[in-house]
């Protein structure tokens, strides 16, 4: 293993704020407090919990999170108004993760405003927030499409008033791995965190990008929500620093399944069936050759364990199953067969997979009484 990252990484997870801004997505407040009590579970170390400004069940969910004694950070987004800032004290968060737009595009295009207006804001919110007993994360929004002398020179000032962290924030996912890995080094005034988008597929790279160049926490969110293509996968990110990388996340990697399920169902977001680690298909094998290698070692066509991330392996049968699958199929139902069966009913399998049909345990019995003269 190669050791690049000097410092245990902190997982920053937004699958309650930038997750639920997934379009469609609206959680109760009950079932953000089941998701963020499965989030600190799982050792994640500050959860943002929504926007106190949003609304009404946005705060009652905010401040139901931050009584429940979760024993992780609770903090909420707020833009660099003291409303907003009263807001989330009146919630009771630990942390106040206060956005300001920072490219010209968003500061002219969107606040109408200029680059000093935009420090003043940010500043003087800053000091508010600390005034106010919270921890400050000061986040640029755009970062990526920022003047970074001007970003720079906006964080180091938030720094000097109390800041506690700072953000960059790829908001439309326009950046590369060597992008991040330029600019990174300069704006690490204070602990810096890392919040990615994957309009283009680059979340994970970038974040990795930006972990090994110098920054200590990832914006993450659970099966990737997110606004339009999504954020930095937790499970991706958790998984690919523990294996790839030799981190130690202190994450309780096994408990990411049963997370990344509850999130489908009370988000009502599907999980792709072939999306990495929490997939349908990521532990499942059908082809004759692949589910063989697995039945004598997993390792031969999987990259860690399915328990490992609290799932199990799946041997489906169809048409490019194999003898062997079949064999442990039928001997996993308790059937004996002969060779001459064991051909027979190997060959029907395929038949059926032919038919575009996935051969359920059902059909297999079917297959295997007809053959082998049951019923
Ligand atoms: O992507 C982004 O820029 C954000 C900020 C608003 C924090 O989510
Ligand atoms: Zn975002």
């Amino acid at each position: 293993m190669i050791a690049l990252f000097s410092e245990k990484i902190r997982f920053f997870d937004t699958t309650l704020r930038d997750g639920e801004q997934t379009p469609g997505v609206s959680l109760k407040p009950a079932e953000k407090l089941q998701i963020a009590t499965m989030l600190a579970d799982l050792g994640i170390a500050t959860i943002e919990a929504g926007s106190a400004a949003a609304s009404e069940g946005e705060r009652e969910a905010i401040a139901l999170i931050a009584d429940a004694g979760l024993g992780a950070e609770v903090a909420t987004f707020v833009r660099a108004l003291p409303g907003d800032i009263d807001d989330a004290v009146a919630c009771g968060v630990d942390c106040v993760h206060l956005v300001v737009p920072v490219s010209d595009l968003h500061i002219q295009a969107k606040l109408r405003k200029t680059r000093d207006a935009v420090c003043t804001m940010a500043w003087e919110a800053v000091e508010y927030a600390k005034d106010h007993g919270l921890v400050v994360e000061l986040s640029g929004e755009d970062a990526s499409r920022a003047d970074q002398e001007f970003l720079a020179m906006l964080f180091a000032g938030g720094v000097e008033r109390g800041a506690d962290r700072l953000c960059f924030c790829d908001t439309v996912g326009l950046m590369t791995p060597e992008l991040v890995a330029e600019q990174i080094p300069a704006l690490l005034s204070a602990p810096l965190s890392i919040h990615c988008h994957d309009d283009l597929g680059l979340a994970l790279a970038n974040t990795i990008a930006a972990l090994k160049a110098g920054a200590t926490a990832a914006h993450v969110t659970v099966n990737g929500l997110g606004e339009r293509a999504g954020n930095t996968a937790l499970e991706e990110l958790a998984v690919a620093l523990e294996h790839l990388y030799g981190v130690e996340t202190g994450l309780r990697i096994e408990k990411i399944y049963p997370l990344a399920t509850t999130v489908s169902r009370l988000t009502n977001v599907p999980l792709p069936t072939n999306k990495a680690i929490v997939g349908e298909m990521a532990f499942t094998h059908e082809s004759g050759i692949h589910a063989h290698g697995v039945l004598r070692d997993a390792s031969t066509y999987e990259p860690l364990t399915p328990e490992s991330v609290g799932r199990t392996r799946r041997i489906v049968l169809g048409k490019h199953s194999g003898s062997a699958s079949v064999g442990a199929a039928l001997k996993e139902l308790g059937y004996h067969c002969t060779e001459v069966q064991h051909a027979e009913i190997v060959a029907r399998v395929k038949a059926l997979g032919d038919e575009g049909r996935r051969v359920t345990d059902a059909d297999l019995m079917a297959i295997a009484d007809s053959v082998t003269g049951v019923s």
